[in-house]
């Protein structure tokens, strides 16, 4: 059983992007520039979006983080949000989900210039994944691409099965490893809370993407012996013996999944960093994009 370790994946694709950023800043050019709007303050949302604004001063990137409060109104943040589309200074947008009731998340996405989509949520971006034509993946599903990539996992021809049809995760992930490129070239298979035989259809992957949000929801009886198994879940469980009060699990039972595995992702250090690395590319990528 091999780790496959985002830390140390993301690490590798941080440092490359230092040294593009330095050589920008040598020859007199703007930084890439991530804008992140967070509104109210989800414990969870808190941590992920001041884990992307360190990301980009860690690499010399530009951030700016808008925040905003949970009553704010649907129109205020579209404001906000058209500010940015018009900020030549700004490359990329995201707005951190999941927002207040009162927003709707679908009209906010749509908001975003699909040119500084850098979470590839827009339905231009959609589109275009899905038509197979360049543009923005969505970060964690990009971010896994890149983990498979740089640990030259073989994909062609294996059976895939992607647990979770979330739009941020399953639903494109099922897409993207169905492609005819690598990483790529599966059989997928894609199963959610209706799916009826679904520890039979995880016992014949090659990979399994455990993406349903669901604390160690995969267990060794569920894994094919030599599978590779990609852990997206972070879910938040009570611990005491934690100072703060919670511990992060993944959607996979680790302990007794990890000896029957290929390659197993831990969590945390596994998706999680990969996932700030795709943004970070994607930011990058819009870019050069704009400055080309
Ligand atoms: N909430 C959970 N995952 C994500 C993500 O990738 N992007 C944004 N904007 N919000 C999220």
């Amino acid at each position: 059983m091999q780790l496959l370790d985002g830390k140390k994946a993301a690490q590798a694709i941080k440092e490359d992007l230092t040294q593009k950023t330095t050589q920008l800043t040598n020859a007199g050019k703007p930084r890439p520039h991530l804008a992140a709007i967070l509104v109210g303050n989800d414990g969870a949302s808190e941590t992920y979006v001041a884990s992307k604004v360190k990301t980009c001063a860690e690499i010399g990137f530009e951030s700016t983080l808008k925040r905003l409060p949970a009553t704010v109104t649907e129109d205020e943040l579209l404001q906000e949000i058209e500010a940015l589309n018009k900020n030549e200074e700004v490359n990329g947008i995201l707005v951190q989900l999941p927002l207040p009731k009162h927003i709707s998340e679908s009209k906010v996405i749509q908001a975003i210039h699909p040119s500084k989509d850098v979470d590839g949520f827009h339905p231009v971006s959609v589109g275009n994944m899905v038509s197979g034509a360049p543009t923005f993946i969505p970060a964690t599903p990009y971010g896994i691409l890149l983990l498979l990539q740089h640990y030259n996992i073989e994909t062609k021809g294996k059976h895939a099965v992607v647990i979770g049809r979330s739009h941020i995760v399953g639903t494109p992930m099922s897409i993207l490893l169905s492609r005819n490129s690598y990483p790529g070239n599966c059989t997928v298979t894609i199963c959610h809370s209706a799916t009826k035989n679904l520890k039979e259809l995880c016992l014949q992957a090659d990979i399994i993407v455990a993406a349903l949000g669901r604390a160690e929801f995969v267990s060794a009886d569920m894994v094919k012996e030599g599978a590779v198994v990609i852990d997206v879940g972070i879910t938040r469980v009570a611990d005491a013996s934690k100072k703060s009060g919670f511990s992060l699990k993944g959607d996979v039972k680790f302990d007794e999944v990890a000896p029957r595995c290929s390659y197993i992702t831990p969590v945390p250090g596994g998706v999680g960093p990969m996932t700030i690395a795709g943004l970070l590319m994607n930011t990058y990528n819009a870019y050069l994009k704009k400055h080309s």
